[in-house]
Order: structure tokens, then sequence, then C-alpha cells
């Protein structure tokens, strides 16, 4: 009797639970309305079944209670039971996937006339790429990716030239347009989602995988991982902003192209890169440092590298050490070598040219000194 009360309580909670509870999803910010719809015949189906089976179950505990003097009958089967029970069940199941594979069908079949975005995942950070004038996407592999090319583009490849390379986790799009959005993985799975848009897909290295949407509502929309990729993964965070036609074309001439990247990349005085610390920073980009290392003195997976160069550190054994070019430069060669007092011991190991090393070391240092402000710019 009270195994039936308490599944009657919680047939009822758990309605009651789905009708006030606050916990609803983001108002929606684009096409994908029909997202929304799956979710309530999802909810519809499901709970529909959790009630009618949980109070069958109250039902028969009831009216079947024990009582002196009665036997139960063994009746192992009955074809009519058994025909209802598959026959209810197809419907239920039809319901459930039917209608999800029509959304699925149009959710990776983009109009022809949509605006291609590509966006790289790399632990633990998002990377985007435009088309520039010709609106094509030029080619990439995984063997062009370097310090100064971390999207892998093709240098030779004359459709990539004026491609956008956005710097960067910030990628702005233009209202009421649909986008086609390409994705690439460097590493491992990751799943690049904004919950308004209700579109995500996974990220699976080795393959481009597509889908698309049409952004409705202005505004700035935070974009998340939704695979667990690392123990950075909570940090892979990025933003799309959805403005009117005009302001996206005058973001759009301000972002370099893969042309410029390249061009600045090669030092030239008065570019980007014409520094060690700026080529430092463009690595701890690259190499995916800012994902548990920040600049601003924030907490992150890692000690931040604002005033950590001339600081004395304290290991996890009680011994102490002083930050310096020689600290550095053993610690990210051999990352598992001492454990930071406050830190988990999860820095893996980074491949860096010896050039690349002394480049991130003179960035990590920048942090602590004068010139911080020119080189974070
Ligand atoms: Cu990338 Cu989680």
């Amino acid at each position: 009797m009270a195994i039936a009360l308490a599944l009657l309580v919680i047939v009822i909670g758990s309605v009651l639970f789905h009708l006030v509870t606050p916990w609803w999803t983001t108002p929606l910010a684009s096409n994908w309305k029909q997202m929304d719809d799956m979710l309530a015949i999802t909810l519809g189906v499901t709970g529909l079944f959790f009630v009618v089976i949980n109070l069958f179950v109250v039902y028969t505990v009831w009216r079947y209670r024990h009582r002196k003097g009665q036997r139960a009958a063994y009746e192992p089967e009955s074809k009519r039971l058994e025909r209802w029970l598959i026959g209810i069940t197809t419907v239920g199941i039809v319901a459930l996937l039917a209608p999800g594979l029509a959304v699925y069908a149009d959710y990776v079949r983009p109009p022809g006339d949509a605006l291609q975005l590509e966006i790289v995942g790399q632990q633990w950070q998002w990377r985007f790429r435009l088309p520039g004038a010709s609106g094509k996407l030029g080619g990439s592999d995984a063997r062009f990716v370097s310090g100064t090319n971390p999207l892998g583009l093709d240098p030779a490849d004359p459709a990539g030239q004026d491609n956008i390379v956005v710097l960067g986790n910030e990628v702005h799009l233009p209202l009421g347009r649909p986008v086609k959005v390409l994705m690439r993985s460097h590493d491992v799975l990751h799943d690049f989602f904004v919950p308004p848009f209700r579109a995500r897909m996974n990220i699976v290295p080795g393959q481009v995988s597509s889908f698309w949407f049409t952004p409705t509502q202005p505004g700035r929309f935070e974009a998340m991982c939704a695979q667990l990729c690392g123990v950075g993964h909570p940090n892979m965070r990025g933003f799309v902003v959805v403005e009117d036609e005009a302001t996206f074309q005058a973001w759009l001439k301000q972002q370099p192209t893969f042309a410029t990247t390249l061009a600045a990349a090669t030092g030239a005085p008065g570019t980007v890169l014409d520094s060690l610390p700026a080529l430092g920073r463009s690595l701890a980009q690259s190499k995916g440092c800012v994902a548990c290392h920040t600049v601003d003195g924030g907490p992150g997976v890692g000690p931040t590298w604002k005033g950590l160069f001339g600081k004395t550190e304290v290991m996890v054994d009680g011994s102490t050490a002083l930050v310096d070019d020689a600290y550095l430069k053993a610690f990210i060669r051999n990352p598992q070598a001492r454990a930071v007092k406050g830190f988990a011991q999860v820095m893996p190991k980074i491949d860096l040219t010896d050039d690349e090393l002394d480049a991130l070391t003179a960035y990590i240092k920048s942090n602590s000194s004068a010139s911080v402000e020119k080189v974070q710019r």
C-alpha cells in the first residue's frame, strides 16, 4: 500500500513540477522553432507513458493486494495483451522518432544562398573563419597548422587568401541571413552549441560536420562546448554577436584576411607580430594555453600569467621556486615534473620549438611588466 501511495505522489509531483518549473529553455533566437516542438513532443509522449504506466502499477498494487485465503492465478501468455502492447509501443516510438527525422533532414540541408561560417574547435577554444569577397572558403589541412596559421589553411590555395580569419573567440553574424556552419576539430570531440539558436552538432576530428540556422534576434549569445573534451572543457566558451547587415559589414572590414595574417607572421615592422611577446601571445592562443591561463589575474585551471614572472611559487611538497626564464622553460617542457600548490597537475606537454618557447616565455614575462598594455592590445 505504501508503495502505491509513494508512486502516486511521484506521478502527481512530477506533473506539477513540469507545470510550475522556472527552468524553461532560453528565448528562441533562430529559425529552429521545430527543435522546441520536438522537445514538446518528446516530453508529451514520454510524459504520457510515465503517467499511464505508473498509475496502472498503482492500481494493480491496490486492486490485487494481499488478502487472506486468496491465491494468485498464473497466466504467462496472453496473445491479445501482447498485440495491444506491441501496437501502443510502436505508435509511441514512431511519434517520438519520425518528426525528428524530418526536422534533421531540414537541419543539414542549408538554403543555397547561406553565408558560410567555419568553426574550428581545439582544446579549449573556438576559432572562426568567414569567406571573403569571393564567397569561397579555401582548403585546409592539419599539416598546415602552425602558430601563425592556427586554422591550418592551405597557403597555396588562391580561394583561401581573402578568407576572413577571426582573431579571438567572438564572431559576428548578420541578422536574418541563413548561415551554413562547417565545423572541424584539431584534436578531440567537441560540440558547438548556442542554446538560444537551438542548434548544435558534434565536431569529429578528421571530418567536417555541418548544419545551418538563421539568427532571428539581435544580441550577443554565448556559445559553449557540449562534449566533455578534457579538463578545460567548461572554459571552452565563445560568443556569437548577431547584428544588422551594415554593422556586420563594418565589423567584417576590420577583420584580417588570411593573406594579411600570413604577411604579419613574417614579423615585418609595424605588423601585429613584430615582437617576441606578440609572437608569444599568438602562440598562447594557437596552442590553447589561454584556455587555462588568464592574463588579467582572473582564476583559471592553471595560474594566471598576470604578475607570474618574478613571483615565488609554492609547490605541493612545501618547497618554493622563483619564477624566472629557466623555471618557465623547464616547466613548459616538462609540466609533470613539479606540482604547484593549489593547482591540479593536468597541464599537457606541448610541442614547441626553442624559438617558440622563447616567444612564449617572453609573452608570459610581459604580463608582469610595464609593457603589458601594449602587448595585450
Ligand atoms: Cu570542447 Cu568540451
